[in-house]
């Protein structure tokens, strides 16, 4: 088995020197990141930092256990494992994870039979799954099930088959005294994890008039935890993939009408509000949902409680609601598909159009109303990581608003700073964490326990992955992530470039910006993180020497989309600056003035930004490694990467000084 061959069922390889590397699963990006190194076997990301071997690939990619992610690659390759390669204690966790697996397929089962079987089963439940116009194939699908009204029927049945009563209540199957079953008269939902095993049940009341909560769920167990588990996700995983975005729904009943009407990329929450868990489950598959939702009081507030979740998790979203007291369910059940995939295409508002309909129907005459409206779309905007976004944005609700767009770039800046604010002092502490980490002299002794985790990301060197070819710059771990972002310091530095480029940088010594940073840049013009940075970069590096026009026109006509895209953007728009310009360091800003006031000083401290993020990242670097070092204690390591750090800590306070003393006029 070979971990290229694993891993290649899930991700688009190519060869690049000795690794193969490709857009990671785990974690949503655009450039690759990803690297599998065959003659190791293991793989790494160096975008969110995930890495191992190819059965921890398997785990992370269907969250699931060491065990069932062995037996899965087993099955798929033909493989024999042998028994005796599993430890004791990983053998007794896994075996009481499948003990409650096999319980819970029993049940399911159990359901289904008496759904589709026994004749109380028909007469009810069946009746009633056939009355909302489900098809068998539909029941089948969803393995859909009746629990019987008598008290302990699925209890006994269970005993009888000689399972072990302390698993159905730790399943919840029954209730805590272990006297009755906790599903009963019910129509049953099982709810599956990402590979397709079942790992809790709900049940709908059937009749209409009583107190009872109309959906009953499983509590939370080994199996099941409702902040990971998306309904319908094992069903809808490749047409997530494949139509590249994901549809939330607020109900089991939503999710299965819309993929009997033919439409299979939905899922829905599982007795809980939506959580970062669920989006990141999502993220693997899409960077795109669209939240489904009543156009009720509750579905709006469900939808606006999830919308900055996801906009922080720097995904696209968009709101669907649905007309007339309307869910999706009842939606497609009376138009069909193809008007449901319509109406979706044509109602399908991004937050800001969304909050904007607020607005217009509730609070236009009244002023105050209105601007706290137009505040709460602006702190959804803050939340939106890429500032190009940001400012496409803001110029949106200037113009809707017919707001002074001024105004709303200060006010968006306030929230910003508050956001980074808080992402820093974060930072601090995880810095701290890791500094405490590397003051410990003493490498604890491997116990049993340390022996038994999966392997960690930082077990593998960056130099594992160092082949022909340097991997694409390495980014540091997810945990401690620098204010400075690269991609935000590299906009902002070749926004200068598109719209300054010719312009007199020193006019006694016949400079223009353009040779000012392109000399600055030389040595780092192939580090961009961002492809369109460094495309205009090297462009404009190449154009510069050679004398040739470099102007703001030149880029406006470039014959590439996203160049001109790009260069559109920071040409029409107040261009919103990215963190930088807002704090540097330990550096008031206060004063610092838009670009256009003082492009000089901002061409310096642009170039000096992008050293220091640059520098950064090669320190974060070196800490992982001397992580490793101490591990292994290579005291020889240690020392010389500790030299290394100190080295770098130098340069650092330097490029500091530096950034800070660029006065600002
Ligand atoms: P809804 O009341 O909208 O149910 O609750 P639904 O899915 O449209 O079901 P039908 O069409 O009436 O059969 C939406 C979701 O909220 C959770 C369930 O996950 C449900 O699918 N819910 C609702 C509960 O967990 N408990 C409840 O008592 C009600
Ligand atoms: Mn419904």
């Amino acid at each position: 088995m070979r971990v290229e061959e694993v891993i290649g069922d899930y991700v688009n390889l190519k060869r690049r020197g000795s690794n193969l590397i490709g857009l990671c699963p785990l974690h949503g990006e655009k450039t690759p990141s990803f690297n599998v190194n065959p003659a190791r076997g293991i793989f790494k990301c160096f975008g969110c930092g995930e890495g191992g071997d190819a059965i921890s690939f398997v785990q992370r990619h269907d969250s699931i256990g060491y065990v069932e992610a062995l037996r899965l690659i087993a099955r798929k390759y033909n493989i024999t494992i042998e028994e005796t390669e599993l430890s004791e204690e990983v053998r007794a966790e896994h075996q009481k994870a499948q003990a409650l697996s096999l319980v819970n397929d029993f049940a399911r089962d159990y359901y289904h039979e008496q759904l589709t079987v026994s004749e109380e089963g028909k007469a009810i439940g069946l009746s009633y799954f056939k009355h909302r116009g489900y098809t068998d194939e539909t029941i089948k699908k969803f393995e859909l099930g009746f629990a019987p009204p008598r008290g302990d029927a699925l209890k006994q049945a269970a005993l009888a088959k000689g399972f072990q009563r302390d698993f159905l209540k730790e399943l919840g199957l029954i209730t805590k005294d272990g006297s009755r079953d906790f599903l009963r008269d019910r129509v049953v939902f099982p709810i599956h994890g990402y590979s397709g095993k079942v790992v809790a049940f709900a049940g709908r009341i059937l009749k209409s008039n009583t107190k009872a909560p109309k959906y009953l769920n499983s509590p939370e167990t080994e199996l099941y935890n409702k902040s990971k588990i998306l309904y319908g996700m094992h069903l809808a995983k490749s047409s997530v993939r494949r139509e590249d975005h994901c549809l939330i729904t607020e109900g089991y009943a939503d999710v299965i009408a819309l993929h009997q009407a033919g439409i299979e990329n939905v899922v829905a929450t599982s007795g809980t509000s939506l959580t970062s868990g669920h989006i990141r489950i999502i993220k693997r598959l899409t960077q795109k949902v669209i939240f489904l939702y009543d156009g009720d009081k509750a579905g709006i507030k469900a939808a606006l409680r999830g919308l900055d979740m996801v906009l922080s998790e720097g995904m696209e979203v968009k709101l669907v609601l649905l007309p007339d007291n309307h869910d999706p369910d009842s939606y497609v059940k009376e138009n069909g598909g193809e008007a449901f995939r319509e109406y979706v295409k044509a109602e399908a508002k991004d937050f800001i159009g969304y909050k904007a309909d607020l607005v217009e129907e509730e609070a236009m005459q009244d002023p105050i109303a209105r601007a706290n409206l137009v505040q709460d779309v602006l702190k959804s905007v803050a939340m939106v990581p890429d500032p190009i976004l940001r400012a496409e944005y803001t110029r949106t609700i200037g113009t809707r608003f017919s707001l002074d767009e001024a105004t709303l770039v200060q006010s968006l800046n306030n929230y910003l700073s508050k956001r980074y604010e808080e992402e820093r002092r974060k930072e601090r502490v995880a810095q701290r964490n890791i500094s405490k980490e590397l003051a410990q002299e003493a490498i604890p002794p491997p116990t049993e326990e340390r022996r038994m985790e999966a392997p960690r990301t930082d077990d593998y060197p960056i130099e594992a992955f160092i082949g022909d070819e340097q991997p694409s710059i390495p980014k540091q771990p997810v945990g401690h992530q620098h204010v400075f972002k690269d991609v935000f310091v590299e906009r902002d530095i070749v926004s200068l470039l598109v719209r300054f480029s010719e312009q007199p940088f020193d006019e006694e010594a016949d400079l223009t910006v353009a040779d000012y940073l392109c000399a600055g840049l030389e040595e780092v013009l192939d580090t961009f993180e961002d492809k369109v940075c460094g495309q205009i970069a090297r462009d404009c590096h190449g154009r510069q020497s050679r004398g040739e026009s470099i102007g703001p026109d030149y880029w406006t006509n470039h014959s590439n989309d996203e160049v001109r895209a790009f260069a559109a953007t920071v040409l029409t728009d107040k261009y919103v600056y990215s963190e930088g310009w807002f704090e540097n360091f330990e550096i008031s800003l206060t004063t610092q003035k838009m670009p256009e006031l003082n492009w000089l000083v901002a061409a310096k401290r642009s170039i000096i930004r992008f050293k220091l993020t640059k520098l950064l990242r090669k320190m974060d670097q070196t800490t992982a490694r001397m992580r490793t070092a101490q591990e292994e204690g290579d005291e020889k390591a240690i020392n010389r990467l500790l030299k290394l750090y100190s080295r770098m800590e130098a340069v650092k306070k330097q490029l500091s000084a530096e950034l800070g003393s660029v006065v600002l006029r």
